[in-house]
């Protein structure tokens, strides 16, 4: 990311759940707040003209990933609280809305945002301007993943370590070095039994297609010139490894085929993802 300056991804995504709203039927997330956290004139002019976005064939694979992550993640948010999870900890939230469809009771879950501290004071100033309010059970933790460590961010945040807790991580890991995305999962796999986490993270070049690369190409270039350019990219093999060696007693990995028939079967749309990205799930 640009030094002091929030994300400018982190708009580029909630624009795509926002659009998911207004143009897929049915919706694999349904989000009620997508629209009012991209800001009045956004959402005035997504409304005008939904497809604003759809300049190129990619652009429906990139709204079914970012609607679909956010899904399983919640998905899972869900099995996790049967499972005695108390404190649920978005990493990179971005404008990420959980915290205010108030999902839960007050009181039962705690939810902590975690973001790099200029997309974290942007994101405060637009919950302001948008009229939306701060739950009780909400605390803003400022993290830079690449100068600091998650656990020293929590900390002074008010974090449990002694509570069942699930994160999520969802359109980060690929803007970080590998180094600072395994010391967060270090940290995560430190966890009580019962936590766990779901991150999506982009499959390596080298083991890509050359269609699939030039797919690859194009969208990395358009990251980069935003100023965020991507950095880490996995084997699903590799990381299941690691992730097992890490102390991760469970772990599942959701490649484009098994994302498109949990979520996008027999649409008429024809909504479904690509295939640069995986989702996985790793439980302590
Ligand atoms: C593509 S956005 C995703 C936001 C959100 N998770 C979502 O899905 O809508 C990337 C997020 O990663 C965060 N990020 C990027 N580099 C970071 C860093 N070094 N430390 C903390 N957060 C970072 C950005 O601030 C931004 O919120």
């Amino acid at each position: 990311m640009k030094e002091n300056r929030p994300s400018v991804t982190a708009q580029r995504v909630a624009m795509q759940r926002a659009a998911h709203q207004l143009l897929d039927d049915p919706k694999v997330f349904d989000d009620p707040v997508a629209l009012r956290i991209i800001g009045k004139e956004s959402a005035s002019a997504l409304q005008a003209d939904p497809r604003q976005y759809e300049t190129t064939p990619l652009a429906s694979y990139l709204r079914a990933f970012v609607a679909a992550r956010s899904r399983y993640a919640e998905d899972e948010l869900g099995l996790g609280i049967r499972r005695g999870v108390r404190q649920y900890i978005i990493l990179g939230a971005g404008l990420d809305t959980f915290a205010y469809r108030k999902p839960c009771p007050e009181g039962t879950l705690h939810v902590f945002e975690v973001d790099h501290p200029s997309t974290q004071t942007w994101k405060r100033a637009r919950l302001d301007e948008v009229g939306l309010t701060l739950p009780g059970d909400l605390t803003f933790a400022p993290v830079d993943f690449e100068t600091q460590t998650l656990e020293e961010g929590l900390r002074d945040a008010g974090y449990d370590p002694g509570k069942r807790t699930f994160f999520s991580w969802l359109g980060v890991t690929e803007y970080l070095t590998t180094e600072a995305v395994m010391a967060t999962l270090r940290f995560i796999a430190s966890a009580p039994k019962g936590s766990g986490i779901v991150f999506d993270y982009m499959i390596s070049p080298s083991l890509l297609t050359p269609a699939q690369r030039a797919r690859f190409d194009a969208l990395a270039r358009r990251v980069e010139s935003a100023g965020e350019p991507w950095q880490a990219f996995f084997d699903p093999g590799l990381l299941a490894r690691d992730l097992g060696a890490m102390g991760f007693e469970h772990t599942e990995d959701l490649g484009p085929e098994e994302i498109n028939s949990r979520y996008f079967q027999d649409r008429k749309d024809g909504l479904r993802v690509g295939s640069l990205s995986h989702l996985m799930n790793a439980r302590v």
